[in-house]
C-alpha cells in the first residue's frame, strides 16, 4: 500500500446521543495510529454531535439525495450533510440499493451531487451469492461499478483524493464469514484495473480500494495483506472502540513493526 490504510466505520442505523462516548474513544484511540486514516460514518443525525467531538478522525454520511433541494419529504442534500460537518459520503450500499431501489444511475447522480460541493466519495460495489455462484461475480461488479461513477470528465481531477472505492460481497455482509483472500484479490485487481482504464495510470492507480464484509480483529491483517487493499470498510465492528480500533491496529501493524 503506498497510501495510509482507510479505515471506515459504517454504523448503518446503530447509534444515539449515548454512542458518543464510544466515537470519542475511537476519535482519541486514532489519534495514536496516524499511519491509518479513521474515519466514521454515523447516521444523519450524530453527523454534527460527532464532528463536534472528533479533534483527528474524519465524520461522513451513508447516503445523499442527488438533488440540491426542494420538495423531497425526509430526504437531505449533500450540502447539508457537508454543513453538518461530513467530509465524506458513501454511496451505492448494496443496503440502499437493494432497501431502497437504487439504480446505477441514482448513485451515479449523487455522486456527482455530491462531489459537486466538494464532499469526498466512497463509492460501494459488490455482487449477490447467485451472481458468484453463477460464475458472474466479476463481470457484474466491473459493469456496477463502471455505471455508478461519474464518466471521467465530470470527476474532478484529483480522482484518487476525492474517490474511495468499497468492495463488499453482499454474502459477507453481516454474516460473519468475509470473502477468501483470493476472492478480495482477483476482485481488487479487476477493479484496480477498471480505475486506470477509467481514470489514467496517475489517478487511477492511486484511488483507494477497501474491502468491507465481515471484517474484524482476528482477520484484518491476513485481509490487509492482499494486494490493492488500501483499507476497509466495516460494520459491525465498528460500533465498539476496541473491535475497530483492532482492526485499525492491523493495519498499522506492517508500518511499525
Ligand atoms: P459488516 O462489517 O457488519 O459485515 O458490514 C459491512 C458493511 O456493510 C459496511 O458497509
Amino acid at each position: 500500500m503506498t497510501r495510509r490504510p482507510y479505515i471506515v466505520g459504517n454504523w448503518k442505523m446503530h447509534g444515539t446521543r449515548a454512542m458518543l462516548s464510544e466515537a470519542r474513544a475511537i476519535d482519541r484511540a486514532a489519534q495514536r495510529h496516524m499511519k491509518v486514516e479513521v474515519a466514521l460514518a454515523p447516521p444523519y443525525t450524530l453527523i454534527h454531535p460527532v464532528h463536534r467531538e472528533a479533534e483527528q478522525i474524519a465524520v461522513g454520511a451513508q447516503d445523499c439525495h442527488d438533488q440540491d433541494g426542494g420538495a423531497h419529504t425526509g430526504d437531505i442534500s449533500a450540502a447539508m450533510i457537508a454543513d453538518a460537518g461530513a467530509k465524506f459520503v458513501i454511496l451505492g450500499h448494496s443496503e440502499r440499493r437493494q432497501g431502497h431501489s437504487e439504480s446505477d444511475a441514482l448513485v451515479r447522480a449523487k455522486a456527482q451531487a455530491a462531489l459537486a460541493v466538494g464532499l469526498r466519495i466512497i463509492m460501494c460495489c459488490g455482487e449477490s451469492a447467485e451472481m458468484r455462484e453463477s460464475g458472474q461475480a466479476v463481470a457484474f461488479v466491473k459493469r456496477q461499478l463502471e455505471a455508478s461513477l461519474p464518466p471521467a470528465d465530470l470527476m474532478p481531477a484529483d480522482v484518487a483524493e476525492r474517490l474511495t472505492v468499497a468492495y463488499e460481497p453482499i454474502w459477507a455482509i453481516g454474516t460473519g464469514t468475509a470473502a477468501t483472500t483470493d476472492d478480495i484479490a482477483e476482485m481488487h485487481g479487476v477493479i484496480r484495473a477498471l480505475l486506470v482504464e477509467l481514470f489514467g495510470e496517475e489517478q487511477g492507480a492511486e484511488v483507494r480500494i477497501l474491502y468491507g464484509g465481515s471484517v474484524k480483529p482476528d482477520n484484518a491483517a491476513e485481509i490487509f495483506a492482499v494486494p490493492e487493499v488500501g483499507g476497509a470498510l466495516v460494520g459491525g465492528a465498528s460500533l465498539t472502540v476496541d473491535s475497530f480500533m483492532g482492526i485499525a491496529l492491523a493495519a498499522s501493524e506492517p508500518f511499525e513493526s
